[in-house]
């Protein structure tokens, strides 16, 4: 007996184990599929790379667990991501097209002046119908996903995507899922042909929740309804689907084979009501006039903040059908309605901080984090201060409440302070003085508004990218640390900044992920290889911001030697070709900071060696003083470094054929100017002749 109840305990408790990995391979898979799809179809990352490998990482070892539990079309399964192939395409018997777009102007006291762009479409409408007298019906524009619902014999055959308007995709067992679309129409006769229009979007109430339960669950909160309602759509699985709170608003009937049943759009509604669509009825209005449409837009406008769903306008019909026919459509929109758009969207919250981020570059910027607020069908948090001018222009301090505005899909930010509600004891805010990541000082740039840590060798914030930069092919010409490779490394705390590359070791490489013993052994080949440069490269590998190759070039050529140019005042460096107060002053600031210093120390420490540079360059009987012209591929030098290597001679690259030229240096398959220098008779030379008066005289002195 005893036996008999453990062994179900214990049957119970596998079971229950099976539909807890069951779930959360579900999740994650669909979870993956997602991004993926942004990924390759909108090139958007809707996750950094950290937390996609994560998840990735997480799926592969449930899978590994539970496979009888794998998708078939997991994405750790899969090499590159079409999932475009999965759903089949459906071409629209109807177009789906779109509406022409006016706007008002909130600013304009007057009516007519403030909604110019209704009264301009009203008079269209009147002069193409020669009539004063025509009725119109407003509906909300839903702020949701385009869909097409075909019935046939009543019952739903499919639902189809939008896609480019032409045709769609195939989106049925999803459409499915949604709990108030129906099924079967509600009437004992069918039409035989019947097509819906309308939007697919999840209401604001039913957002919140969900994303309090995500929250509960310790899943991913969703931040934007209507790329939610548009993922779900997509979902490969329809199970998935269900589990999302979305509604359709039915707008339009685009086929009906039954078309003795209706003259009036108005009646179209009526008729998609009865047979059990929503139509959103309770914000359909029927206007006469252009004041009447004024007055609905402007009630609708303050209505707005408390639909129970996101509206981005209004759409306004003729509502006889045979006036709409008559007026017909130009270009890809109908002459019959129009979409007359609110102005992005407005909410109240109030400052709850004004944290400082540091980008890529070094950039700071104030972001303020606000109290979580929908604007939109987006919840938002953070907003961005732009600078300390716009902070001082707008006068934003920390706890106050705030209007925050959302346009379209760019970062929200602070319309203006409420004033009146500002709390007492409130600060005006200040940039800080120093990087808030790495403590080095910040500087600002003459005539320039952001601010910049200076401590680009040693800020986390900008390491990936200057260790990238240092690698790069112009820079040390490291072969093999590219940006995933640096990513990677940097993650793992292998190297934090760019003088702990050359501490790397074949072990520490050897078992990373796109590593094997060759690849690392490689890579450190490489980088032992890099420490034997010039200093010209040694200097624009250490991303000082506004010294570019040509810049370094410069410097190196002036300086001679790295002590030479971190003494250097602007005084002396403004003297340069081609530097002036703003480059001269970046210089001065990177070399100011002892972080940098340091690690410029430690590059020498560990062997980084440089050619010594003098100001002249190397003389070269054939070369120096020389103009040359370089055409077509070449097989021993890339580009930079044909460049390089005349300029080392003392001669000069210049970009087209003149008198002036004294050489054309011809690869393979050479351009125009190959023509031009046997017109003008310009000695031409192929790659192996330049070698031969490189080698000839290499060296040479005068
Ligand atoms: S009527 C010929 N009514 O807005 C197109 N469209 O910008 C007739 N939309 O493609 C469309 N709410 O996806 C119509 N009440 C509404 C709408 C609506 C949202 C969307 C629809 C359309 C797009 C046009």
């Amino acid at each position: 007996m005893t036996d008999l109840f453990s062994q179900l305990e214990e049957n119970t408790q596998q079971q229950n184990k099976l539909n807890q990995a069951q779930q959360q391979i579900d999740q994650l898979t669909a979870q993956l599929i997602e991004y993926n799809y942004h990924y390759h179809n909108n090139n958007q990352s809707l996750v950094s790379d950290e937390e996609y490998d994560k998840l990735f990482r997480s799926l592969e070892l449930l899978e590994k667990d539970y496979p009888q539990l794998r998708w078939n079309n997991s994405p750790t399964q899969m090499v590159g991501f079409s999932p475009k192939r999965e759903f089949n395409q459906l071409a629209h018997q109807v177009p789906m097209l779109s509406l022409n777009n006016i706007f008002s102007d909130a600013t304009a006291s007057d009516e007519i002046l403030r909604h110019r762009e209704l009264l301009q479409f009203i008079n269209r409408i009147q002069e193409g119908l020669n009539s004063e007298n025509v009725e119109y019906i407003a509906s909300p524009k839903y702020d949701g996903v385009a869909i097409s619902l075909i019935y046939e014999n009543g019952n739903l055959s499919y639902g189809i995507t939008r896609g480019d308007g032409f045709t769609g995709e195939d989106v049925t067992a999803n459409i499915k899922t949604i709990k108030n679309i129906p099924h079967r129409l509600n009437t004992a006769k069918p039409p035989q042909l019947f097509e819906v229009r309308g939007e697919v979007l999840i209401k604001t109430a039913d957002f919140i929740k969900l994303n309090k339960s995500q929250q509960q669950l310790e899943l991913k909160v969703y931040a934007n309804s209507r790329n939610l309602a548009a993922g779900s759509i997509r979902q490969l699985d329809p199970k998935i689907t269900a589990t999302r709170p979305l509604h359709f608003f039915a707008y339009a009937i685009s086929q009906n084979s039954d078309n003795t049943l209706c003259d009036t759009f108005y009646q179209q509604l009526q008729l998609l009501n009865e047979l059990g669509f929503d139509t959103g009825s309770e914000f359909i209005c029927k206007c006469n006039s252009f004041s009447e449409l004024a007055k609905y837009y402007e009630s609708m406008l303050d209505k707005r903040a408390t639909m129970p769903f996101g509206i981005d306008g209004l759409v306004y019909k003729v509502n006889l059908l045979q006036l709409q026919q008559q007026l017909g459509f130009v270009m890809r929109a109908p002459r019959f309605a129009i979409a007359h758009k609110f102005p992005a969207e407005e909410k109240q919250s109030q400052i709850i901080d004004i944290q400082v981020q540091v980008g890529r570059t070094g950039a700071l910027t104030p972001v303020a984090k606000i109290t979580p607020v929908a604007v939109g069908g987006v919840i938002v948090t953070n907003a961005t201060l732009h600078n300390q001018d716009e902070i001082n222009r707008k006068d934003i301090r920390v706890n106050d409440f705030v209007m925050v505005r959302r346009a379209g899909d760019v970062i929200p930010e602070i319309v203006k302070v409420i004033h009146n509600k500002r709390p007492l004891n409130s600060q005006p805010f200040i940039m800080p003085s120093l990087c808030p990541v790495c403590a080095s000082h910040v500087v600002k740039e003459e005539g320039e508004t952001i601010l910049r840590c200076s401590g680009g060798l040693v800020c986390a914030a900008q390491k990936k990218q200057t260790i990238t930069h240092f690698a790069s092919k112009l820079a040390m010409n490291i072969d093999g640390l590219g940006e995933k490779i640096v990513d990677q490394l940097v993650e793992l705390e292998l190297i934090n900044n760019i003088a702990d590359i050359y501490n790397l070791t074949v072990t520490e490489l050897e078992p990373l992920e796109r590593f094997g013993k060759k690849s690392a052994s490689n890579l450190v080949a490489a980088i032992n290889h890099s420490k034997n440069t010039t200093l010209n490269r040694l200097v624009y590998a250490l991303g000082i911001r506004h010294v570019g190759e040509a810049t370094a070039k410069e410097l190196a050529k002036t300086f001679g030697n790295l002590d030479n140019l971190i003494s250097a005042s602007v005084t002396e460096l403004v003297l340069i070709k081609d530097i002036g107060e703003v480059v001269a002053q970046a210089i001065v600031d990177f070399f100011a900071e002892a972080h940098n210093l340091e690690v410029i120390q430690r590059l020498l420490a560990v062997g980084v060696k440089y050619q010594q540079q003098s100001n002249q360059s190397k003389y070269h009987a054939s070369i120096s003083g020389k103009n040359f012209v370089v055409t077509g591929t070449l097989v021993n030098f890339s580009r930079e470094q044909i460049k390089s290597t005349i300029e080392e001679f003392g001669g000069k690259v210049v970009t087209s054929v003149s008198a002036k030229t004294d050489y054309l240096l011809a690869g393979n398959e050479p351009g125009s100017k190959f023509d031009k220098a046997k017109q003008l008779e310009i000695k031409i030379i192929n790659e192996d002749e330049f070698l031969t008066i490189l080698g000839a005289e290499n060296n040479a002195t005068p």
